[in-house]
C-alpha cells in the first residue's frame, strides 16, 4: 500500500509540471482564464497551477513515454477508464488546475476548473491510495508556517478563495474542499490552529455548511468564529475587490459560536412577539447549557435577557432546570 501511495505520488507530480508547462503556452487560455481572475505570474507559480488540454489522450500519453504503465495512471486518478473497455482518456480535460498538496509537500490530488460556465464546474481526482477527500485540506500545506504563528485559521469552501487570500497577504487560510467539513479535516485544523475562523460563501449553501462545521469543530474541541461578509459572494471577490485591510476587518469582527446562533435566531424569530421571545429564549438557552465558563454564561444571560426583555431569572431557571414551576 506504501508503494502504491508513493506511486501516486510521483505520478502526480508528474502531472503536475505537465499542466504547469501547458499553463505556460500561452495559447491553451488557461493562463488567460487565471490572469483575467487578477492572479499574478508569482502566486500561479507558488500554487503551482496548470492546465488540462481539451485533448482525450496528450497526459496519457506523455505519461506512458515517461514509463509509467497504464494501471498505475488509471490508479492515480488522471485518465478513466472508456465504457467499452477498450482504453483509458484523460479525466481531466480543458481545465485549469490545482494541485492539491499534503502537509508533506506530496501532489495528492487535483482539482480542476472549466474554464466558462460548464458543469461541473470543479472536478477532482477520485479516490485513490494517495488521496481521501474528507481527509485532506487544500492549501494548508502553504498555510502551516502563518497558522502556527498566529494561532489562527481561515476556512474558506473553494481553491480560489484560498489563493487570492494568499495573494492579498492573507496567507493562514485553507479550504474545505467544497465539501462539508469532516471531523478528520477538524482535527487537522485543530492540530494546527488554536482558533478557527469559517468564511464560507455568503450564499445558503454556505451558510448551512457553515452550520454543520460549526458543529463538527465544537465536537473536536476547536475553539472558532464565523465570518460573515458584509458585501460579495465569497472570500476571493471580497478580497480582490476591497483588499487586504478589509478582509482583516471582517476577520475581527467575526462572531463566537453562540454569537453567531444568536444572530440566526433573531432573524427566525420575532422578538417583537411573545411567541417570538419565548421561542428565541428557549432555542438559545439549549446552546448556552453547553457553555463551561461562568464568566460567559453571565454575559450570555445578560445579553439575551436584553434582547428578548424576559427576566434573567427566567432565563437562569430554563438553563438550571429549577423552574418552580415545575414542582
Ligand atoms: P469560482 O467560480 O471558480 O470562484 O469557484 P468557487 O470556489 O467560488 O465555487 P463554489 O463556491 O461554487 O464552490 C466552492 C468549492 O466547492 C469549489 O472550490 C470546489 O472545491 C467545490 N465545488 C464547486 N463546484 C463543484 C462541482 O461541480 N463539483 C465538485 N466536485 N466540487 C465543486
Ligand atoms: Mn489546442
Ligand atoms: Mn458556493
Ligand atoms: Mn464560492
Ligand atoms: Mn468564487
Amino acid at each position: 500500500e506504501i508503494y502504491r501511495k508513493n506511486k501516486v505520488y510521483e505520478i502526480n507530480r508528474e502531472a503536475a509540471l505537465f499542466y504547469y508547462k501547458n499553463l505556460l503556452d500561452k495559447k491553451n487560455g488557461g493562463l488567460n482564464y487565471l490572469l483575467k481572475r487578477g492572479l499574478e505570474i508569482q502566486t500561479i507559480k507558488k500554487f503551482g497551477l496548470g492546465y488540462a488540454h481539451e485533448d482525450w489522450e496528450q497526459l496519457n500519453k506523455y505519461l506512458l513515454c515517461k514509463g509509467y504503465n497504464q494501471n498505475e495512471i488509471f490508479m492515480a486518478g488522471l485518465v478513466s477508464e472508456q465504457k467499452n473497455k477498450n482504453g483509458y482518456y484523460d479525466r481531466f480535460r480543458n481545465r485549469v488546475m490545482f494541485p492539491i498538496i499534503n502537509t508533506t509537500g506530496k501532489v495528492i490530488a487535483f482539482g480542476g476548473r472549466v474554464l466558462g460556465d460548464f458543469q461541473p464546474k470543479y472536478l477532482n481526482s477520485p479516490e485513490t491510495p494517495a488521496f481521501n477527500k474528507g481527509n485532506n485540506l487544500f492549501g494548508l500545506n502553504f498555510a502551516k508556517n502563518e497558522v502556527t504563528q498566529k494561532h489562527q485559521i481561515i476556512v474558506v469552501e473553494g481553491y480560489m478563495d484560498v489563493i487570492s487570500l494568499y495573494q492579498n497577504g492573507i496567507k493562514n487560510v485553507t479550504a474545505s474542499l467544497g465539501t462539508a467539513l469532516t471531523k478528520n479535516q477538524a482535527n487537522l485544523l485543530k492540530r494546527y490552529a488554536g482558533e478557527v475562523v469559517i468564511a464560507y460563501d455568503t450564499d445558503t449553501a454556505g451558510q448551512a455548511a457553515t452550520l454543520r462545521g460549526l458543529d463538527v469543530l465544537r465536537e473536536v474541541g476547536c475553539k472558532v468564529r464565523v465570518l460573515r461578509l458584509s458585501q460579495g459572494k465569497d472570500p476571493d471577490e471580497f478580497v480582490m475587490k476591497k483588499g487586504k485591510v478589509a478582509f482583516l476587518e471582517e476577520v475581527d469582527n467575526a462572531l463566537s459560536l453562540i454569537d453567531y446562533k444568536i444572530m440566526l435566531l433573531k432573524k427566525e424569530n420575532d422578538l417583537a412577539t411573545t411567541e417570538g421571545s419565548v421561542k428565541f429564549v428557549k432555542s438559545i438557552t439549549k446552546i448556552l447549557k453547553g457553555l463551561t465558563s461562568p464568566v460567559e454564561m453571565d454575559a450570555y444571560i445578560k445579553k439575551i435577557a436584553l434582547e428578548s426583555r424576559i427576566s434573567i431569572e427566567a432565563i437562569k431557571s430554563e438553563i438550571y432546570g429549577n423552574n418552580k414551576y415545575d414542582r
